[in-house]
């Protein structure tokens, strides 16, 4: 099976886990937004995202490509300040996006980064009221001062699992190289 990764990121650190899975793992990248981001090319998908308000910044992207790929395997890294826990898996199913996608995908949950600087007006004006509004000091703390937590060694997981999906491949291809080899046998006993 061919697979591809294909993330969106709107400060650069979904990029950045991206194309270090896709050293790691020879795989094609794809920025959604590009227009050579086919994933009917494919036969397993890596998508990644960041959380962005709550939400997974893919979710549209899913839902317009949903009927076409709902059959393919999915892996899903999301990328975020709160990282794995209850809050996140609430996001995600948040996300609006359809059931047996959360359902199905395989998740992996990566730290991300949020530097103040690099932030639009408007972004950072939010961020500064939700971090009043924040009950979680932690939380709170770096929805105002930022944070880097990107950490090369955490797509581990994310190699993980397209190894598996790359082996799958292999069992699929001599599989079906069998069939053709029985079909062909009782063709030519026929
Ligand atoms: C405007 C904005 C909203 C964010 N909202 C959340 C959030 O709801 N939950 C969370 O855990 N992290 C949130 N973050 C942190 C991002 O997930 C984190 O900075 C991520 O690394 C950004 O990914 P990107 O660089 O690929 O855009 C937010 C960051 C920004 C800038």
């Amino acid at each position: 099976m061919k697979g591809a990764i294909f993330y969106a990121s709107k400060y650069g650190s979904t990029a950045q886990y991206a194309k270090w899975i896709s050293e790691a793992t020879g795989l094609p990248v794809f920025d959604v937004k590009s227009e050579y981001a086919d994933p009917m090319n494919y036969d397993f998908l890596v998508l990644g995202s960041p959380i962005l308000y709550y939400k997974l910044l893919n979710r549209r992207w899913i839902e317009s490509h949903w009927s076409k790929i709902k059959n393919k395997p999915m892996i899903l890294f999301s990328v975020s300040g709160a990282g794995a826990g209850n809050k996140l898996d609430g996001w995600i199913s948040n996300s609006d996006l359809p059931l047996s996608f959360t359902l199905k995908v395989k998740h992996v949950a990566l730290k991300g980064r949020q530097i103040p600087e690099e932030l639009s007006f408007y972004d950072r004006v939010m961020l500064r009221i939700a971090a009043m509004k924040n009950p979680d000091p932690q939380a709170s703390k770096e929805e105002r001062e930022g944070f880097d937590y990107m950490d090369k060694n955490s797509i581990e997981p994310v190699v993980k699992l397209i190894q598996e999906l790359q082996s799958k491949k292999v069992e699929k291809a001599s599989l079906s190289a069998d069939k053709i080899i029985t079909k062909a046998g009782s063709i030519l006993k026929s």
